[in-house]
């Protein structure tokens, strides 16, 4: 039972600094002695190289630092595969959430048809024609569903990646017009706060793992921290009242352990800049805990 830990210090695909810092105060959350105590090897493999904003051109502001994302995500999704190669399980730290787009590229060069559960306040389903704010954050579903971009959609590999049948939103709770057709024409699964008040995230969560388990070969869980509310993890770029407690939180991320489809996670936009004393890497250590088997007895 090896997790490999896999930084990604990017903060390019979002207009807030300090996201970059989010892979440390992860860590600095004793992310590894978590796992071992839970009884992971754990490999890490430190920090990916990510270029700063100040030394390149912000490019088309439709798409802003495309190029070097790309970038990025290419060695991320080649570094991902290499881990699944080895049998291991890839636990990705971001970093802003354009990293998915690697990280999904990296998985399904292994495993052709892979589940999504998206755990977000966001759909992140846009692309620079629908995007309000230009940030590629908000556009990496959208990209690994091969909708956007060609540089994008064809980002490690060409076109989509995953299906929209074989997709599950949790937390969702602000989604631009553009995202929300994009929703209703491709039939995508979205758990909105609504869906979660009404059935209570057990049900949620155990419909969502139904969606994403049938007919794939694995899951992928990509974890935004703002889904939580932002009471309980305030460190995040684009906060949106309203969101999943942390108690719902935990039950999800136990829920989703015990059916043991997860082949891949990741953790992202955590802004140790915008937090208070490093609040909201220490809850996505206790929800890494979470879906990896730790137990109250
Ligand atoms: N929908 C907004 C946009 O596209 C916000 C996206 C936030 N995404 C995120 N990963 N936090 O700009
Ligand atoms: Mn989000
Ligand atoms: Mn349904
Ligand atoms: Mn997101």
């Amino acid at each position: 039972r090896q997790i490999t830990v896999i930084g990604v210090p990017m903060d390019l695909g979002a207009d807030r600094r300090g996201v970059d810092m989010g892979p440390s105060a992860i860590r600095y959350a004793n992310l590894q002695g978590k796992l071992q105590q839970i009884g992971f090897e754990v490999e890490d493999i430190g920090n990916l190289q990510v270029p700063t904003p100040e030394t390149y051109e912000i490019g088309d502001t439709k798409l802003k630092y495309l190029r070097e994302i790309v970038r990025v995500n290419e060695e991320l999704a080649q570094t991902v595969t290499s881990v699944m190669e080895k049998g291991g399980f890839p636990l990705v730290l971001g970093g802003d959430h354009s990293i998915a787009i690697g990280t999904i590229a990296g998985v399904s060069r292994l495993q052709k048809r892979t589940g999504v559960i998206w755990f977000d306040a966001h759909g992140d389903l846009n692309t620079a024609e629908t995007s309000p704010s230009g940030n590629i954050h908000g556009m990496p579903l959208a990209a690994s569903l091969g909708w956007g971009h060609p540089d994008l959609t064809n980002c490690a590999g060409d076109g989509p990646k995953i299906s929209p049948e074989h997709v599950a939103l949790i937390g969702v709770r602000s989604l631009d017009e553009g995202e929300k057709r994009a929703i209703q024409e491709n039939g995508i699964h979205v758990f909105t706060m609504h869906e979660i008040d009404r059935m209570g995230m057990a049900k949620v969560v155990e419909e969502a793992l139904h969606i994403v388990t049938n007919g794939t070969d694995g899951v992928h869980l990509s974890l935004d921290l703002d889904g939580i509310d932002p009471n309980e993890a305030p460190g995040v770029g684009t906060p949106v009242a309203g969101g999943v407690t942390y108690r719902e939180s935990h039950l999800a991320l136990e829920i989703i352990s015990q059916a043991d489809v997860l082949t891949s996670a990741e953790f992202v936009e955590v802004n140790p800049i915008l937090d208070v004393e490093n609040k909201t890497a220490k809850v996505a250590v206790a929800l890494i805990g979470s879906v990896f088997g730790e137990r109250v007895l």
